[in-house]
Protein backbone atom coordinates (compact mmCIF):
# COMPACT_ATOMS: atom_id res chain seq x y z
CA UNK A 1 0.00 0.00 0.00
CA UNK A 2 1.35 3.54 -0.77
CA UNK A 3 1.52 6.09 1.71
CA UNK A 4 -1.14 9.08 1.93
CA UNK A 5 -0.76 12.75 2.21
CA UNK A 6 -1.62 13.48 5.95
CA UNK A 7 -4.61 14.18 7.36
CA UNK A 8 -6.43 17.51 6.31
CA UNK A 9 -3.44 18.40 3.71
CA UNK A 10 -3.03 18.23 -0.04
CA UNK A 11 -1.21 18.31 -2.94
CA UNK A 12 -1.13 21.20 -5.32
CA UNK A 13 -0.86 19.49 -8.40
CA UNK A 14 0.50 21.02 -11.73
CA UNK A 15 -2.72 21.86 -13.48
CA UNK A 16 -3.56 23.84 -10.75
CA UNK A 17 -0.30 25.70 -9.76
CA UNK A 18 -0.96 28.64 -12.48
CA UNK A 19 -3.83 29.47 -10.30
CA UNK A 20 -1.84 29.90 -7.40
CA UNK A 21 0.68 32.21 -9.13
CA UNK A 22 -2.46 34.25 -10.34
CA UNK A 23 -3.54 34.60 -7.28
CA UNK A 24 -0.45 35.12 -5.85
CA UNK A 25 0.88 37.63 -7.98
CA UNK A 26 -2.37 39.88 -7.77
CA UNK A 27 -1.89 39.30 -3.86
CA UNK A 28 1.25 40.94 -4.79
CA UNK A 29 0.70 43.59 -6.97
CA UNK A 30 -1.96 45.53 -4.84
CA UNK A 31 -0.40 45.51 -1.75
CA UNK A 32 2.09 46.49 -3.19
CA UNK A 33 -0.09 49.24 -4.38
CA UNK A 34 -1.41 50.26 -1.14
CA UNK A 35 2.23 50.40 0.56
CA UNK A 36 3.15 47.25 1.99
CA UNK A 37 6.21 45.01 1.74
CA UNK A 38 6.45 41.28 1.92
CA UNK A 39 8.12 39.45 4.88
CA UNK A 40 8.31 36.23 4.78
CA UNK A 41 8.93 34.43 8.60
CA UNK A 42 9.59 30.78 9.20
CA UNK A 43 7.17 28.17 9.55
CA UNK A 44 7.58 27.17 13.02
CA UNK A 45 8.71 29.76 16.12
CA UNK A 46 8.93 29.05 19.92
CA UNK A 47 5.55 27.30 21.16
CA UNK A 48 5.68 30.30 23.59
CA UNK A 49 5.12 33.09 21.23
CA UNK A 50 1.57 31.87 20.23
CA UNK A 51 0.62 30.85 23.52
CA UNK A 52 1.05 34.48 24.78
CA UNK A 53 0.31 36.12 21.03
CA UNK A 54 -2.88 34.28 20.19
CA UNK A 55 -4.26 33.43 24.18
CA UNK A 56 -3.76 30.71 26.55
CA UNK A 57 -7.29 29.72 26.50
CA UNK A 58 -8.15 29.80 22.77
CA UNK A 59 -9.09 26.97 20.61
CA UNK A 60 -5.83 27.26 18.99
CA UNK A 61 -3.98 27.23 21.40
CA UNK A 62 -5.35 24.91 23.71
CA UNK A 63 -6.62 22.15 20.53
CA UNK A 64 -5.59 22.73 17.39
CA UNK A 65 -1.43 23.75 17.40
CA UNK A 66 1.38 21.55 16.08
CA UNK A 67 3.73 21.38 18.82
CA UNK A 68 6.92 19.56 19.10
CA UNK A 69 9.98 19.17 21.39
CA UNK A 70 13.67 20.15 19.40
CA UNK A 71 16.35 17.76 20.10
CA UNK A 72 17.72 20.22 23.10
CA UNK A 73 13.92 19.94 24.31
CA UNK A 74 12.53 23.55 23.25
CA UNK A 75 8.92 23.49 22.40
CA UNK A 76 8.43 24.31 18.60
CA UNK A 77 4.66 25.44 17.11
CA UNK A 78 4.14 25.05 13.62
CA UNK A 79 2.63 28.76 13.12
CA UNK A 80 -1.21 28.44 12.99
CA UNK A 81 -1.24 32.03 11.89
CA UNK A 82 0.85 34.92 10.94
CA UNK A 83 0.28 37.85 13.62
CA UNK A 84 2.32 36.49 16.03
CA UNK A 85 5.52 35.75 14.07
CA UNK A 86 5.41 39.34 12.43
CA UNK A 87 5.22 40.99 15.34
CA UNK A 88 8.09 39.28 17.08
CA UNK A 89 9.99 40.02 13.83
CA UNK A 90 9.05 43.30 13.82
CA UNK A 91 10.34 43.56 17.39
CA UNK A 92 13.45 41.30 16.69
CA UNK A 93 14.60 43.61 13.68
CA UNK A 94 13.82 46.84 15.69
CA UNK A 95 11.43 47.82 12.92
CA UNK A 96 9.96 49.46 15.87
CA UNK A 97 12.85 52.13 15.86
CA UNK A 98 10.95 53.53 12.64
CA UNK A 99 9.63 56.95 12.38
CA UNK A 100 7.25 55.33 9.68
CA UNK A 101 3.95 52.90 10.54
CA UNK A 102 5.19 49.88 8.87
CA UNK A 103 3.24 47.83 6.52
CA UNK A 104 3.50 44.65 5.91
CA UNK A 105 2.10 41.42 4.44
CA UNK A 106 2.77 37.56 3.70
CA UNK A 107 1.46 34.61 1.88
CA UNK A 108 2.51 31.01 3.34
CA UNK A 109 1.04 28.22 4.95
CA UNK A 110 -0.38 27.57 8.57
CA UNK A 111 -1.09 24.72 10.27
CA UNK A 112 -4.04 23.97 12.90
CA UNK A 113 -4.76 20.15 13.77
CA UNK A 114 -8.56 20.75 13.33
CA UNK A 115 -11.20 18.51 11.99
CA UNK A 116 -10.71 18.56 7.91
CA UNK A 117 -14.15 19.31 6.52
CA UNK A 118 -14.85 21.22 3.40
CA UNK A 119 -12.64 24.46 3.50
CA UNK A 120 -10.86 23.69 6.37
CA UNK A 121 -7.22 21.94 6.16
CA UNK A 122 -4.68 21.56 8.72
CA UNK A 123 -2.59 22.86 6.39
CA UNK A 124 -3.48 25.95 4.50
CA UNK A 125 -1.95 29.00 3.38
CA UNK A 126 -2.97 32.41 4.11
CA UNK A 127 -2.18 35.78 2.79
CA UNK A 128 -1.85 38.29 5.61
CA UNK A 129 -1.63 42.13 6.45
CA UNK A 130 -0.56 44.05 9.26
CA UNK A 131 -0.28 47.78 10.01
CA UNK A 132 2.01 48.62 13.10
CA UNK A 133 2.30 51.71 14.53
CA UNK A 134 -0.90 53.55 14.26
CA UNK A 135 -4.08 53.92 16.01
CA UNK A 136 -6.29 55.92 13.19
CA UNK A 137 -9.58 54.16 12.52
CA UNK A 138 -8.45 55.07 8.82
CA UNK A 139 -6.28 52.41 8.54
CA UNK A 140 -8.62 49.55 10.00
CA UNK A 141 -10.99 50.65 6.78
CA UNK A 142 -7.33 50.65 4.10
CA UNK A 143 -7.10 46.95 5.51
CA UNK A 144 -10.29 46.04 4.34
CA UNK A 145 -10.44 48.25 1.27
CA UNK A 146 -6.91 46.49 0.17
CA UNK A 147 -8.62 42.91 0.98
CA UNK A 148 -12.24 43.83 -0.74
CA UNK A 149 -9.48 45.01 -3.76
CA UNK A 150 -8.15 42.13 -4.25
CA UNK A 151 -11.25 39.63 -4.25
CA UNK A 152 -12.49 42.23 -6.84
CA UNK A 153 -9.93 41.79 -9.02
CA UNK A 154 -9.93 38.06 -8.60
CA UNK A 155 -13.71 38.44 -9.58
CA UNK A 156 -14.88 37.12 -6.42
CA UNK A 157 -18.93 38.42 -5.76
CA UNK A 158 -21.47 38.47 -3.09
CA UNK A 159 -19.35 38.70 -0.26
CA UNK A 160 -20.31 40.24 3.02
CA UNK A 161 -18.46 42.11 5.87
CA UNK A 162 -19.59 42.00 9.52
CA UNK A 163 -18.17 44.36 11.80
CA UNK A 164 -17.91 44.52 15.74
CA UNK A 165 -15.66 46.37 18.57
CA UNK A 166 -14.67 44.31 20.78
CA UNK A 167 -13.63 47.30 22.39
CA UNK A 168 -10.42 47.63 24.84
CA UNK A 169 -8.59 45.80 27.97
CA UNK A 170 -10.70 48.23 30.53
CA UNK A 171 -14.36 48.05 28.98
CA UNK A 172 -14.05 44.83 27.54
CA UNK A 173 -13.40 43.82 31.32
CA UNK A 174 -16.73 45.59 32.17
CA UNK A 175 -18.48 43.63 29.37
CA UNK A 176 -17.03 40.29 30.43
CA UNK A 177 -18.41 40.61 34.27
CA UNK A 178 -21.87 41.47 32.92
CA UNK A 179 -21.95 38.55 30.11
CA UNK A 180 -20.90 36.64 33.28
CA UNK A 181 -23.57 37.80 34.99
CA UNK A 182 -26.15 37.03 32.82
CA UNK A 183 -25.25 33.99 32.06
CA UNK A 184 -24.68 32.56 36.22
CA UNK A 185 -27.65 31.33 36.38
CA UNK A 186 -28.09 29.06 32.63
CA UNK A 187 -24.74 27.67 32.98
CA UNK A 188 -26.46 24.35 33.44
CA UNK A 189 -27.73 24.72 30.07
CA UNK A 190 -24.48 25.50 28.10
CA UNK A 191 -22.38 22.87 26.08
CA UNK A 192 -19.29 21.43 28.67
CA UNK A 193 -16.76 23.37 26.66
CA UNK A 194 -18.94 26.37 27.14
CA UNK A 195 -19.17 25.92 30.61
CA UNK A 196 -15.41 25.60 31.19
CA UNK A 197 -15.26 29.14 28.41
CA UNK A 198 -16.97 30.60 31.34
CA UNK A 199 -14.49 30.52 33.84
CA UNK A 200 -11.33 31.01 31.29
CA UNK A 201 -12.64 33.00 28.67
CA UNK A 202 -16.54 34.00 28.82
CA UNK A 203 -16.39 35.96 25.71
CA UNK A 204 -15.71 32.86 23.60
CA UNK A 205 -19.29 31.55 24.52
CA UNK A 206 -20.54 34.11 21.74
CA UNK A 207 -18.66 31.99 19.11
CA UNK A 208 -20.40 28.82 20.05
CA UNK A 209 -22.03 27.35 17.57
CA UNK A 210 -24.38 24.96 19.64
CA UNK A 211 -28.20 25.81 19.44
CA UNK A 212 -28.55 25.55 23.18
CA UNK A 213 -25.75 27.87 23.50
CA UNK A 214 -26.68 30.02 20.77
CA UNK A 215 -30.07 30.50 22.00
CA UNK A 216 -28.76 31.77 25.17
CA UNK A 217 -26.35 33.87 23.44
CA UNK A 218 -28.94 35.58 21.46
CA UNK A 219 -30.35 37.90 24.23
CA UNK A 220 -27.03 38.19 26.22
CA UNK A 221 -26.01 41.63 26.35
CA UNK A 222 -23.95 43.09 23.65
CA UNK A 223 -20.55 44.65 23.83
CA UNK A 224 -20.92 47.60 22.10
CA UNK A 225 -23.51 48.63 24.62
CA UNK A 226 -20.29 49.04 26.78
CA UNK A 227 -17.77 50.69 25.15
CA UNK A 228 -15.71 53.41 26.28
CA UNK A 229 -15.71 56.72 25.01
CA UNK A 230 -12.13 55.71 22.94
CA UNK A 231 -13.49 53.00 21.83
CA UNK A 232 -17.26 54.13 20.59
CA UNK A 233 -16.03 57.29 18.99
CA UNK A 234 -13.07 54.52 17.13
CA UNK A 235 -16.08 52.54 15.78
CA UNK A 236 -18.10 55.48 14.61
CA UNK A 237 -14.85 56.67 12.52
CA UNK A 238 -14.82 53.49 10.67
CA UNK A 239 -18.17 52.68 10.66
CA UNK A 240 -18.10 56.42 9.24
CA UNK A 241 -15.66 56.19 6.62
CA UNK A 242 -16.85 52.66 5.35
CA UNK A 243 -20.43 54.79 4.75
CA UNK A 244 -17.91 57.31 3.03
CA UNK A 245 -16.63 55.16 0.67
CA UNK A 246 -19.88 53.46 -0.08
CA UNK A 247 -18.58 50.03 1.36
CA UNK A 248 -21.73 47.88 2.48
CA UNK A 249 -21.75 46.22 6.09
CA UNK A 250 -23.17 44.82 8.58
CA UNK A 251 -22.58 45.48 12.15
CA UNK A 252 -22.30 42.21 14.29
CA UNK A 253 -22.14 42.27 17.77
CA UNK A 254 -21.59 38.99 18.64
CA UNK A 255 -18.30 38.60 16.22
CA UNK A 256 -15.51 38.12 18.86
CA UNK A 257 -13.37 35.93 16.60
CA UNK A 258 -10.61 33.14 17.42
CA UNK A 259 -7.78 34.82 18.81
CA UNK A 260 -7.48 36.62 21.88
CA UNK A 261 -5.47 39.51 20.60
CA UNK A 262 -8.07 41.66 19.58
CA UNK A 263 -9.26 45.14 20.79
CA UNK A 264 -11.35 47.56 19.11
CA UNK A 265 -12.65 47.07 15.69
CA UNK A 266 -12.54 43.64 14.46
CA UNK A 267 -14.17 41.63 11.15
CA UNK A 268 -14.79 38.88 9.16
CA UNK A 269 -15.59 38.37 5.14
CA UNK A 270 -17.79 35.74 4.91
CA UNK A 271 -18.81 34.34 1.37
CA UNK A 272 -22.56 32.42 1.43
CA UNK A 273 -20.93 29.78 -0.93
CA UNK A 274 -18.62 28.31 1.87
CA UNK A 275 -21.02 26.53 4.39
CA UNK A 276 -20.12 26.17 7.88
CA UNK A 277 -16.44 27.39 7.56
CA UNK A 278 -17.84 30.84 5.90
CA UNK A 279 -15.12 33.11 6.75
CA UNK A 280 -12.96 33.93 3.32
CA UNK A 281 -11.27 36.62 5.72
CA UNK A 282 -11.11 38.13 9.11
CA UNK A 283 -8.83 40.72 11.12
CA UNK A 284 -9.13 43.94 13.19
CA UNK A 285 -7.16 45.79 15.53
CA UNK A 286 -4.22 44.59 18.60
CA UNK A 287 -3.28 47.53 20.11
CA UNK A 288 -1.75 45.24 22.66
CA UNK A 289 0.05 42.49 21.46
CA UNK A 290 3.00 44.65 20.46
CA UNK A 291 3.35 45.37 24.72
CA UNK A 292 2.16 41.63 25.37
CA UNK A 293 5.20 40.46 23.17
CA UNK A 294 7.88 42.71 24.87
CA UNK A 295 7.88 46.27 22.99
CA UNK A 296 6.30 49.32 23.60
CA UNK A 297 2.80 50.13 23.26
CA UNK A 298 2.25 50.31 19.77
CA UNK A 299 -1.22 49.73 17.86
CA UNK A 300 -1.55 47.88 15.26
CA UNK A 301 -4.02 46.26 12.99
CA UNK A 302 -4.04 43.27 10.41
CA UNK A 303 -5.78 41.01 8.31
CA UNK A 304 -5.65 37.10 6.99
CA UNK A 305 -7.22 35.54 4.62
CA UNK A 306 -7.35 31.54 3.36
CA UNK A 307 -6.36 31.02 -0.20
CA UNK A 308 -7.86 27.68 -0.43
CA UNK A 309 -10.97 29.30 0.50
CA UNK A 310 -10.71 32.11 -1.95
CA UNK A 311 -9.85 29.19 -4.60
CA UNK A 312 -13.24 27.47 -3.14
CA UNK A 313 -15.75 30.41 -4.09
CA UNK A 314 -13.70 31.43 -7.43
CA UNK A 315 -14.55 27.92 -8.36
CA UNK A 316 -18.39 27.86 -7.58
CA UNK A 317 -18.83 31.09 -9.51
CA UNK A 318 -16.84 29.71 -12.46
CA UNK A 319 -14.38 32.20 -11.85
CA UNK A 320 -11.68 31.47 -15.03
CA UNK A 321 -8.02 32.17 -14.63
CA UNK A 322 -4.82 32.27 -16.95
CA UNK A 323 -4.39 29.05 -18.32
CA UNK A 324 -0.92 27.40 -18.08
CA UNK A 325 1.65 28.87 -20.94
CA UNK A 326 1.96 25.35 -22.70
CA UNK A 327 5.54 25.01 -24.01
CA UNK A 328 7.05 26.52 -27.47
CA UNK A 329 8.76 23.92 -28.81
CA UNK A 330 9.04 20.23 -28.67
CA UNK A 331 12.37 18.29 -30.17
CA UNK A 332 11.99 14.95 -31.60
CA UNK A 333 14.12 12.64 -33.49
CA UNK A 334 13.43 10.80 -36.37
CA UNK A 335 16.38 8.35 -35.15
CA UNK A 336 17.71 7.49 -32.03
CA UNK A 337 21.54 8.55 -34.25
CA UNK A 338 20.63 12.05 -33.73
CA UNK A 339 19.50 12.39 -29.95
CA UNK A 340 23.07 13.95 -29.13
CA UNK A 341 22.15 16.89 -31.94
CA UNK A 342 18.72 16.96 -30.54
CA UNK A 343 19.59 17.38 -27.20
CA UNK A 344 22.27 20.57 -28.72
CA UNK A 345 19.62 22.27 -30.22
CA UNK A 346 17.30 21.59 -27.24
CA UNK A 347 19.50 23.70 -25.20
CA UNK A 348 20.62 26.09 -27.55
CA UNK A 349 16.33 26.90 -28.26
CA UNK A 350 16.29 27.54 -23.59
CA UNK A 351 19.47 29.46 -24.00
CA UNK A 352 17.70 31.62 -26.45
CA UNK A 353 14.45 32.02 -23.84
CA UNK A 354 11.94 29.71 -25.03
CA UNK A 355 10.68 27.02 -23.15
CA UNK A 356 11.69 23.51 -24.84
CA UNK A 357 11.79 20.07 -23.72
CA UNK A 358 12.06 16.41 -25.77
CA UNK A 359 11.83 12.72 -25.15
CA UNK A 360 14.35 10.92 -23.53
CA UNK A 361 14.06 7.75 -24.40
CA UNK A 362 13.88 5.63 -27.68
CA UNK A 363 10.21 6.57 -28.55
CA UNK A 364 8.91 6.31 -32.14
CA UNK A 365 8.39 9.91 -34.10
CA UNK A 366 4.36 9.21 -33.79
CA UNK A 367 5.19 8.90 -30.08
CA UNK A 368 6.96 11.64 -29.61
CA UNK A 369 4.08 13.67 -31.71
CA UNK A 370 1.39 12.46 -29.28
CA UNK A 371 3.55 13.65 -27.01
CA UNK A 372 4.28 17.25 -28.20
CA UNK A 373 0.28 17.30 -28.44
CA UNK A 374 -0.49 16.12 -25.61
CA UNK A 375 1.55 18.83 -23.33
CA UNK A 376 0.82 21.75 -25.99
CA UNK A 377 3.91 22.40 -27.49
CA UNK A 378 3.11 25.23 -30.01
CA UNK A 379 6.05 23.76 -31.96
CA UNK A 380 7.58 20.26 -32.66
CA UNK A 381 11.01 20.87 -34.38
CA UNK A 382 11.78 17.69 -36.08
CA UNK A 383 14.94 16.43 -36.59
CA UNK A 384 15.47 14.07 -39.81
CA UNK A 385 17.95 12.10 -40.98
CA UNK A 386 18.38 13.68 -44.49
CA UNK A 387 17.71 17.33 -43.55
CA UNK A 388 20.28 17.18 -40.30
CA UNK A 389 23.17 16.53 -43.05
CA UNK A 390 22.08 19.75 -45.05
CA UNK A 391 21.78 21.27 -41.51
CA UNK A 392 17.92 21.70 -41.11
CA UNK A 393 15.55 20.80 -39.48
CA UNK A 394 11.88 20.78 -40.37
CA UNK A 395 8.93 23.21 -38.08
CA UNK A 396 5.86 22.62 -37.61
CA UNK A 397 2.95 24.53 -36.00
CA UNK A 398 1.35 22.01 -33.98
CA UNK A 399 -1.72 23.96 -34.60
CA UNK A 400 -2.12 24.29 -38.00
CA UNK A 401 -0.14 21.59 -38.65
CA UNK A 402 1.46 23.64 -41.02
CA UNK A 403 5.78 22.56 -41.77
CA UNK A 404 8.79 24.28 -42.95
CA UNK A 405 12.25 23.60 -43.16
CA UNK A 406 14.83 25.70 -41.56
CA UNK A 407 18.69 26.17 -41.42
CA UNK A 408 19.85 25.69 -37.86
CA UNK A 409 22.18 28.46 -37.56
CA UNK A 410 18.72 30.59 -38.41
CA UNK A 411 16.46 28.47 -36.16
CA UNK A 412 16.28 31.01 -33.46
CA UNK A 413 15.39 33.83 -36.09
CA UNK A 414 12.63 31.92 -37.53
CA UNK A 415 11.05 30.60 -34.41
CA UNK A 416 11.16 34.81 -32.88
CA UNK A 417 9.80 35.81 -36.30
CA UNK A 418 6.93 33.48 -35.70
CA UNK A 419 7.42 32.41 -39.43
CA UNK A 420 4.90 29.64 -39.02
CA UNK A 421 2.18 31.86 -37.72
P1 LIG B 1 -8.25 33.75 11.36
O1 LIG B 1 -9.65 34.22 11.32
O2 LIG B 1 -7.93 32.71 12.36
O3 LIG B 1 -7.36 35.03 11.59
O4 LIG B 1 -7.83 33.23 9.94
C1 LIG B 1 -7.98 34.03 8.81
C2 LIG B 1 -8.54 33.22 7.65
O5 LIG B 1 -7.75 32.06 7.42
C3 LIG B 1 -9.94 32.66 7.89
O6 LIG B 1 -10.93 33.63 7.66
C4 LIG B 1 -9.99 31.56 6.86
O7 LIG B 1 -10.28 32.09 5.58
C5 LIG B 1 -8.58 31.04 6.87
N1 LIG B 1 -8.47 29.82 7.70
C6 LIG B 1 -8.38 29.75 9.05
N2 LIG B 1 -8.30 28.47 9.45
C7 LIG B 1 -8.38 27.71 8.33
C8 LIG B 1 -8.34 26.30 8.08
N3 LIG B 1 -8.21 25.42 9.06
N4 LIG B 1 -8.45 25.87 6.79
C9 LIG B 1 -8.56 26.77 5.77
N5 LIG B 1 -8.58 28.11 5.95
C10 LIG B 1 -8.48 28.57 7.22
C11 LIG B 1 -6.01 35.02 11.68
O8 LIG B 1 -5.32 34.07 11.39
C12 LIG B 1 -5.42 36.35 12.09
N6 LIG B 1 -3.95 36.20 12.17
C13 LIG B 1 -5.83 37.44 11.12
C14 LIG B 1 -5.25 38.77 11.48
C15 LIG B 1 -4.18 39.37 10.92
N7 LIG B 1 -5.70 39.57 12.43
C16 LIG B 1 -4.93 40.63 12.49
N8 LIG B 1 -3.99 40.50 11.59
Amino acid sequence: MFIKVPKGTQDILPEDTPKWYYIKNIIREILTKYGYQEIRTPSFEYTELFVRGIGESTDIVTKEMFTFPDRKGRSLTLRPEGTAPVVRAYLENKMDRSSQVVKLFYIGPMFRCEKPQAGRFRQFNQFGIEVIGTKSPVVDVEVIIAALEIYKKLGLKNLEILINSVGCKRCRAIYVQKLKEFIKDKKDFLCSECVNRYEKNPLRILDCKKDNCQKIIKTAPIITDYLCQECKQHFKEVKSYLNDLKIKYYVEPRLVRGLDYYTKTSFEIVSGELGAQNAIGGGGRYDDLVEELGGKPTPAVGFAAGIERMIIVMNQQKIGWPKNKGLDIFVAKVSERNKNIAFKLLQKIRNAGLSADMDYSAKSLKSQMRIAHKIGAKYTMIIGEEEISKNMVTLRNMKTKEQKEVEVDNLINELEKGSLG
